[in-house]
């Protein structure tokens, strides 16, 4: 990561409304973040949480409706989308299907003007860069999914962006050639130098790719950081919830194991199984996952057996015992894996 005092990107209080003022769909709500040069940034969050929209304000094909969108430090309410520095990979990869798979990549040459035969030239080069060598006569209809999503990535590379927006690009692949492309895509990030923008609904896609993560809900970031920190200490029961699968404790429950009153999250992988533990619990359910095996205990609080019983997921590493499901099992944790949030 270069370390420059200027963001690529930065919003601040940015809001981009749709609708009647009276009855506002708040698609971005007073955003403010900053997106370091060089950097692999990812947004993170369900369906309709404003993270395209986010994107078309970057990429300048949206405008805000208050606040400022700044690009290298300048404000860009008055620099057109094309003069922007910055190119967008779509999730549909928007190739165009009558034109060979050179003439797709070198579209953005030909467009400025550049010469046929340097234009090919370049375009060879970005399609060996992104691993498709001799596929430049070919059209679109005639490669996989993934090739596509190849094309689609050189196309906007050939531009030189300084910012690339990536949108869902690999939603559209199988699971096996998402993680090859995650960590191709990692890889050309790194070489390049280039600052990405890349929008996921897939926790675990922002977490292994992203040097920072915004996790997005309902128009606002509710947190952003590294990775460890968004996964380790969510801070709100939404991003605890939605990033993982941890359990998620309501205050008399937290107090009932030894914290105080307020919400907090403890993760499936910190808890142990115990002969001991003064957590007493009964298997209701188990599911295999390959890596470990995820109980569902019903646990009543500690010394009170069967009273304000509450189902606590319990991840079993690989190897380890498995109970049987109605088997009774103690469960313990170290203090400090209880960890405590806000409540939105
Ligand atoms: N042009 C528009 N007019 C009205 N509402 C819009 C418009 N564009 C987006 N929205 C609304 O703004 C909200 C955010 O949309 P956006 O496309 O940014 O979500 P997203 O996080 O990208 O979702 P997804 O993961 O489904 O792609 C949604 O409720 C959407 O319906
Ligand atoms: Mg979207």
């Amino acid at each position: 990561m270069t370390s420059s005092a200027i963001p690529a990107v930065e919003f601040r209080a940015v809001s981009r409304h749709f609708g009647p003022p009276s009855q506002p769909i708040r698609a971005v709500d007073q955003v403010d973040l900053a997106i370091a040069e060089g950097s692999f940034f990812a947004m993170l969050g369900p369906s309709g949480s404003g993270k395209t929209t986010c994107l078309r304000l970057i990429s300048g094909f949206e405008a805000p409706t208050a606040g400022e969108v700044r690009i290298f430090g300048e404000n860009s309410g008055a620099i057109p989308p094309n003069r922007r520095s910055v190119n967008t990979v779509f999730q549909d990869y928007a190739l165009f299907p009558h034109m060979s798979v050179r003439d797709n990549v070198a579209y953005g040459l030909m467009v400025r003007g550049v010469d046929r035969r340097a234009r090919h030239a370049r375009a060879d080069e970005m399609l060996a860069l992104v691993k498709l060598d001799g596929f430049g006569e070919r059209k679109p209809a005639a490669l996989s999914g993934g090739q596509r999503q190849r094309v689609a990535l050189a196309r906007a590379l050939v531009n030189e962006p300084r910012v690339l927006l990536l949108d869902e690009p690999l939603g559209a692949l199988d699971l096996k050639l998402r993680e090859a492309m995650q960590d191709e895509l990692k890889n050309l990030q790194q070489r390049l130098g280039i600052t990405f923008v890349f929008v996921t609904h897939d926790q675990g896609e922002a977490l292994s790719m992203a040097d920072r993560v915004a996790v997005f809900n309902q128009g606002r970031i509710v947190q952003v950081g590294p990775p460890a920190e968004i996964y380790e200490r969510p801070a709100t029961r939404f991003v605890a919830d939605f990033v993982g699968s941890s359990n998620v404790l309501p205050p008399e429950r937290t107090r009932a194991l030894g914290g105080p009153a307020e919400w907090a999250s403890l993760r499936p992988e910190a808890i142990r199984l115990t002969e001991t533990g003064g957590l007493r619990g009964r298997v209701t359910g188990a599911r295999y996952l390959g890596a470990g095996t995820r109980l569902t205990v019903a646990a009543g609080a500690p010394g009170r057996p069967g009273a304000d019983e509450a189902d606590i997921a319990v991840l079993v590493p690989a190897g380890r015992a498995v109970p049987d499901v109605g088997a009774e099992v103690g469960l313990g944790w170290d203090a400090a894996a209880l960890h405590l949030m806000g409540s939105e």
